[in-house]
């Protein structure tokens, strides 16, 4: 661990050993039969997530959007969009669960809004009114060229013409305008919409693209042989400017008003250095870090992994966090796998996470071991589909609604049978209900673990110490031992606690993990 830090609080925050638990509000639950979930859905389900135990909730965007990358794209960032409910519906929820200790963060998406935020339509008709956008003239005799190579990662040029004949800049979809991070309006607006979240009881902010917002002036061409989405090389441009960290300290000096909001960003950069200036004490408090979401289930990378994540973390004094999936990237299941061995893999993987110090997130259908979903051309949505010509498939996959009882679509999460994407007919065996007295089942596991995690003694400290290639203690006196070999192996000695699945002969089967304590 590093020595402290200073200006860094010294008194642990509640944020800093939670288990979050990330909700998507299209899949979560749906209140009112448009086959789309909605917040009073949350709130109806909250059950589930105070039996899972979580302590904190982040609910991908609700603010009002043309919803071209559901919810990403906001046209008014101070209001709830009319398919998730509104105010009102936010402050039932953020009750119900504050009356349940269950913290509720919010989306906040500082790097653009929707093409139909009144500043942009107002920059479209008329061109003195451009400058909260990044508007430019475009290249070649006749600027009918884009003003540089920049793309777009959702695929195609990063540039869209106005019929005036100027260009905007727009990293994600041609719907969502990358503001100007130099204009105070832009700082005055986004301090605006933070307090009016936090006034009403909201308990802080995952920042979108925490690494994007400042562009480097001369807006230079960028290196196009590497362009995956959110895998930016480290001289992208386009990325990482050391002006975003203006922007993060001037949105600190608004939540130091509110001493227990918390601020996560989405930060994909290159190196332990360039994540950890994002951690400093007057900047975000937490950090995503997605090491694990990009490793197979393989004991080197696993070790890998979680050795670079707690290194990045302790350059800044900051708390590591855990994630395996999000809205963004395939179910851990189907990385790892598919099938059988797949969620076996995930179960695995599971405990492992959820054995590490500091701040684990779970992707709302994790915990009943959702795989992704192969979907159908035409039901199709995600905008990455054709910006990128059709090249990419995108994201729906992990975005189906989740599965909550019967024996059919739409296994509870509607009235309609007509969800906004749909669900595979063989999910009755994953429902909710199915899982929830099931003693093997994937809720179970993870209702234990947590359990376990927040109440014993032995998830004491920040570090991890290993043991071998797949087996880590922390000084509390846990021991996770996870086995990603292709023959059973000797458990370590103590206690068992728990195991992702059976034991064979008192051997730690492949793709399975167990947490101990000395006996
Ligand atoms: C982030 C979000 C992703 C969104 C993009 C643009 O990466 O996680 O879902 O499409 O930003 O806002």
């Amino acid at each position: 661990m590093a020595p402290p830090i200073p200006g860094r609080s010294a008194r642990p925050q509640w944020w800093s050993r939670a288990v979050f638990y990330q909700v998507y509000p299209r899949s979560f639950a749906d209140s009112n039969g448009d086959g789309v979930g909605d917040l009073d859905g949350i709130t109806e389900r909250l059950d589930h997530l105070s039996d899972l135990g979580v302590q904190a909730l982040w609910l991908n965007p609700v603010m009002v959007s043309p919803m071209a990358d559901h919810g990403y794209d906001v046209s008014d960032p101070r209001d709830i969009d009319p398919l998730f409910g509104d105010l009102a519906a936010l402050d039932r929820l953020l009750a119900a669960a504050h009356s349940r200790g269950i913290r509720v963060t919010m989306d906040l998406v500082p790097n653009h809004v929707s093409s139909a935020h009144p500043w942009f339509v107002a920059a479209l008709a008329d061109p003195t009114r451009r400058d909260r956008f990044i508007f430019r003239d475009g290249g070649g005799p006749d600027g009918s060229e884009p003003p540089n190579n920049w793309v777009s990662i959702f695929g195609g040029p990063a540039w869209t013409r106005v019929p005036d004949g100027q260009w905007y800049l727009h990293l994600f979809d041609a719907a969502q305008p990358d503001l100007n991070w130099e204009h105070p309006e832009v700082f005055d607006d986004i301090e605006k919409t933070l307090r009016f979240w936090l006034d009403r009881g909201v308990d802080g902010f995952r920042i979108d693209v925490a690494h994007g917002m400042a562009k480097p002036a001369t807006l230079p061409d960028m290196d196009l042989t590497e362009n995956e989405l959110l895998r930016n090389k480290a001289d992208d441009p386009r990325f990482d400017n050391d002006a975003v960290h203006d922007i993060h300290r001037f949105i600190r000096t608004v939540l130091d008003d509110y001493p227990d909001a918390v601020t996560v960003g989405e930060i994909w950069v290159h190196g332990n250095e360039q994540f950890a200036k994002y951690l400093r004490p007057d900047e975000l408090h937490l950090g995503f870090n997605f090491h694990l979401v990009q490793t197979d289930y393989d004991a080197a990378g696993i070790r890998a992994a979680i050795d670079n994540s707690l290194d990045a973390a302790a350059l800044a004094g900051a708390a590591p966090t855990w994630t395996l999936s999000n809205h963004d990237v395939p179910r851990e299941v189907s990385r790892y796998g598919n099938g059988a061995a797949g969620l076996r893999r995930a179960r695995a993987m599971a405990l492992v996470k959820l054995a590490l110090p500091g701040t684990v997130f779970i992707y709302n259908g994790a915990e009943l071991g959702l795989p992704n979903v192969e979907l159908p051309d035409d039901v199709l949505q995600d905008p990455v589909w054709e910006r990128s010509g059709r090249a990419e498939r995108g994201r729906d996959g992990c975005r189906v609604p989740l599965p909550w009882s019967g024996s059919a679509p739409p296994f509870g999460f509607s009235s309609t049978p007509d969800t906004w994407l749909p669900i595979p007919a063989d999910w009755k065996a994953l429902t909710v209900e199915a899982q929830r007295d099931d003693p093997d089942s994937t809720l179970t596991l993870y209702r234990r673990a947590i359990a376990l995690r927040t109440g014993r003694a032995e998830f004491a400290g920040d570090t991890v110490e290993w043991l071998g290639d797949s087996t880590f203690r922390r000084p509390g006196g846990l021991v996770c031992a996870f086995n990603a070999g292709a023959v059973p192996v000797t458990l370590p000695a103590g206690e068992v606690l728990l195991t992702s699945g059976p034991l064979k002969d008192g051997l730690l089967p492949p793709d399975t993990a167990a947490w101990l304590v000395s006996a």
